[in-house]
């Protein structure tokens, strides 16, 4: 028989979301934490610039909120972005009494602050270029700890469970109470049954074939949510990151924002700079702005890549503040204290996601959603460097002081409903699956990229409805597999893309389309209903 498990609280994601989560709510609560691979395997371990918070007595939480507001395009929702900007310092203090360890000045005991793109002041905490990593690995040694904390190491989450709620009018309401999940190392599907479910389920970056986010990002949690009953907003808000490393070695690799604001400047292939030619931010304009200025000098000159140069600052400096970033490019025949860098944008960050209100709630009772997985309205149009994390340990927060404020320890366990596996059979065709999985992430790129048109949108729809229909058959027939579950994901989070984009008839942000190049008056989020 397949294994049920019960707990007070079923997080699904180890990044700081759903770690931050996991330790805030482990005092009083049995808490299962969920991760499809690894437990560091996601987008936190490889953060690298770092998290804003106001430390600089210069600086002050107006002027984070005002850069937050400017970067989101007119989008951002007013009241999530003061409580995030204001909750900023004391998570960061929790994060640092965890035990993350932030660079600090030489010979000082104040904070190293690094400047990102569309911040006004050195407001960014980091651990040199490798900031994830010093926050996962430090998390993930606190959660081992912890008596009541769970690891579920390689199990993915397939579907949430829900049901509907026993009341007397005849509203489609439901509750939440636990998901089915696929063992990758028994190849069964179990069930954990959970009176809290949280998604913490990272982003979708990886419907796009240039990505700099790791195998992970399919935007499980989009599609679950989406699936069950949710609502989800402003969809077609793909961050693309304007510096990921261009080398056939290289695999997925950015290169921190923090370069250019430590004095890193972008030049195209024979030297010249450009970005004060677009902005004048110049290179540390917005993400959206930069990066649609390196495509457009790409496709304008032929260019395979534009360059990043630092090589102009202290070859000290470079190896200490980016010792990580030496040692990759290095590796590659790249020597970046003496010779400029070949960067070309990615697909780096869903700034949409599952609605939630203040404390993390999704529109199905019982279930939460914190992280890059949901939407808050912190971000609006575009996220500011280095908000990102932040929201992580804001909203996780948030949501672990209404969990532990509702939670009824006292409800009895059931035994949930069985995973139907009588009409299914080992799969035949996996090549059907990588083809697929291709060929989706190629057209997103293609047509749902940096510049948009209404009828390459229109095009990549009519592609996205094919393979959905392709894939409903295959999910119907064949046993589940990693890639099969991920590519069920993300052709659903796909199709929310390109309706979220086709609905917007306007550029904003990092929604740019040739049909519609001006920014409308009023700014709306766009809202999709199941
Ligand atoms: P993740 O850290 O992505 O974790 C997601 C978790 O969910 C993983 O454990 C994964 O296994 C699990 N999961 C997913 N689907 C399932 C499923 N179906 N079943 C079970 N488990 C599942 N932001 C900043 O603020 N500052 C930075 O400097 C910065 N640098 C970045 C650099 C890179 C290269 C990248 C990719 C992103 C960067 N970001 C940065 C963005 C930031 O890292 C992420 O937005 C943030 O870490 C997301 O955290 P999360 O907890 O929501 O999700
Ligand atoms: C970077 O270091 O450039 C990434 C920062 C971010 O995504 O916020």
């Amino acid at each position: 028989m397949n294994q049920q498990y019960n707990c007070d609280v079923l997080i699904i994601g180890s990044g700081a979301a759903g770690l931050t989560l996991a330790l805030h709510l482990a005092k009083n609560s049995d808490v299962i934490i969920l991760s499809k691979g690894l437990m560091n395997e996601g987008s936190t371990f490889y953060a690298q610039g770092g998290i804003a918070a106001v430390f600089d007595e210069n600086d002050s939480i107006d002027s984070h909120i005002s850069d937050t507001l400017i970067a989101g395009a007119g989008l951002c929702d007013i009241d999530a972005v003061r409580y995030t900007a204001e909750n900023a310092k004391p998570c960061l203090e929790w994060l640092i009494e965890q035990g993350v360890v932030f660079d600090q000045e030489i010979g000082s005991s104040n904070y190293h602050l690094t400047r990102e793109g569309g911040h006004s002041h050195r407001r960014i905490l980091h651990a040199a270029d490798a900031t994830g990593q010093a926050i996962q690995t430090t998390l993930i040694e606190r959660v081992k700890q912890h008596k009541k904390i769970t690891l579920l190491e390689r199990f993915n989450a397939i579907d949430l469970i829900c049901q509907p709620k026993k009341s007397i009018t005849a509203s489609q309401e439901k509750f939440c109470i636990g998901a089915y999940i696929w063992n990758r190392s028994s190849e069964q599907v179990e069930s954990i049954q959970a009176k809290k479910t949280i998604l913490a389920t990272g982003g979708a970056s990886k419907v796009y074939q240039y990505t700099s986010n790791p195998d992970v990002a399919s935007g499980d949690g989009i599609a679950m949510a989406w699936r069950a009953g949710c609502r989800v907003a402003n969809m077609e808000f793909n961050q693309f990151h304007p510096t990921c490393l261009f080398h056939a070695d290289a695999g997925t690799f950015l290169l921190t924002e923090a370069l250019r604001g430590e004095g890193a400047i972008l030049r195209r292939p024979d030297g010249s700079r450009f970005m004060p030619e677009f902005d004048d931010r110049a290179e540390l304009a917005p993400r959206d702005i930069v990066a649609r200025a390196i495509d457009f000098e790409m496709k304008r000159l032929g260019a395979d890549c534009m360059y990043l140069d630092i090589s102009h600052k202290d070859k000290d400096f470079i190896k200490s503040h980016f010792p990580t970033i030496y040692e990759k490019t290095l590796s590659l025949g790249i020597d970046m204290t003496i010779q400029a860098i070949p960067v070309v944008p990615a697909a780096h960050y869903t700034c949409g996601g599952v609605m939630i209100n203040s404390h993390g709630k999704t529109d199905i009772d019982n279930l939460y959603a914190i992280g890059e997985v949901s939407y808050t309205g912190l971000h609006g149009a575009n996220r500011l460097a280095s908000n990102s994390l932040l929201e992580c340990l804001v909203f996780a927060r948030a949501a672990a002081i209404e969990i532990a404020g509702c939670i009824d320890h006292s409800l009895p366990y059931q035994t949930l409903p069985k995973w139907d596996e009588s009409r299914v059979t080992d799969s035949d065709e996996e090549v059907v699956i990588q083809h697929n999985w291709h060929e989706l992430r190629l057209f997103m790129w293609d047509f749902v990229g940096i510049v948009r048109t209404t009828k390459r949108l229109e095009r990549a729809l009519h592609r996205v409805e094919l393979l959905q229909s392709e894939i409903d058959e295959y999910y119907r027939h064949f046993k589940v597999s990693n890639n099969l579950l991920e590519l069920r994901n993300l052709v659903q989070v796909a199709e929310l893309i390109i309706n979220s984009a086709l609905n917007r008839k306007e550029s904003r942000g990092l929604h740019y389309t040739l049909d519609y190049p001006e920014t409308d008056k009023e700014a709306k989020v766009t809202i999709l209903t199941p």
